[in-house]
C-alpha cells in the first residue's frame, strides 16, 4: 500500500503495511524512535504527535489512518516559536512535565493551546491520556491558560 502524508512539514510517499502503527513509521522514516517499545499497548500516553492539530497516541494509529494527513512531532516543534510559549507557560507557573512524559504531554498542551481550550473539565480530559502521574491538574490547567494569553498577546505585538 502507498500513503501521501506530511510528516514535520516533509511531503512523503511511504510504501507499508496497511496496519503498521504509525510510531514505528516515525521511527523508520524520520529516525523518531520515542514512541517506540514504550509500554507495547498499555495506554502510557507516552507516544502523543500531532495529526492535523489532534493530539494522537502514535502506537495507536494504523498506516491507513495517516493517509493525506500531516503529523507533527515533537521532534520538528521543539524547534518552533510555539514551543517558547509553552515553555515559558512551564516557567510562569512553575511546572513541567517530567523528562519521560515531556514529548508526549507538550504536544497534547500545544494541541489544547492552538485550539484555545480554557474549559478546565476539557484541558483534565484531554491529559489525562498521559498516565504519568507527575503533574497536578490545577497546574495543568494553568499551564494551558497562560500560555493561551502569551500567545495572544504575542501575537497582538507582532501585527
Ligand atoms: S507507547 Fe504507550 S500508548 Fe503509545
Amino acid at each position: 500500500m502507498k500513503i501521501d502524508c506530511s510528516i514535520d512539514g516533509k511531503t512523503l510517499t511511504l510504501s507499508l503495511n496497511s496496519n503498521k502503527p504509525l510510531s514505528l513509521i516515525l521511527s523508520e522514516n524520520i529516525g523518531d524512535g520515542a514512541a517506540v517499545n514504550h509500554c507495547r499497548g498499555d495506554m502510557c500516553g507516552l507516544c502523543a504527535v500531532l495529526v492535523n492539530g489532534k493530539p494522537m497516541l502514535s502506537c495507536m494509529v494504523p498506516a491507513f489512518e495517516i493517509r493525506g494527513k500531516e503529523i507533527i512531532t515533537f521532534e520538528s516543534f521543539q524547534k518552533t516559536r510555539a514551543m517558547k510559549d509553552i515553555e515559558k507557560a512551564y516557567e510562569l507557573v512553575g511546572a513541567a512535565p517530567c523528562r519521560e512524559c515531556y514529548a508526549s504531554r507538550t504536544m497534547i498542551f500545544e494541541s489544547l493551546i492552538s485550539d484555545g481550550v480554557s474549559e478546565p473539565e476539557e484541558i483534565i480530559k484531554e491529559l489525562s491520556i498521559v498516565r504519568c502521574p507527575c503533574m497536578d491538574t490545577e497546574d495543568e490547567v494553568n499551564i494551558v491558560l497562560k500560555a493561551i494569553d502569551i500567545r495572544r498577546k504575542r501575537r497582538v505585538r507582532r501585527s
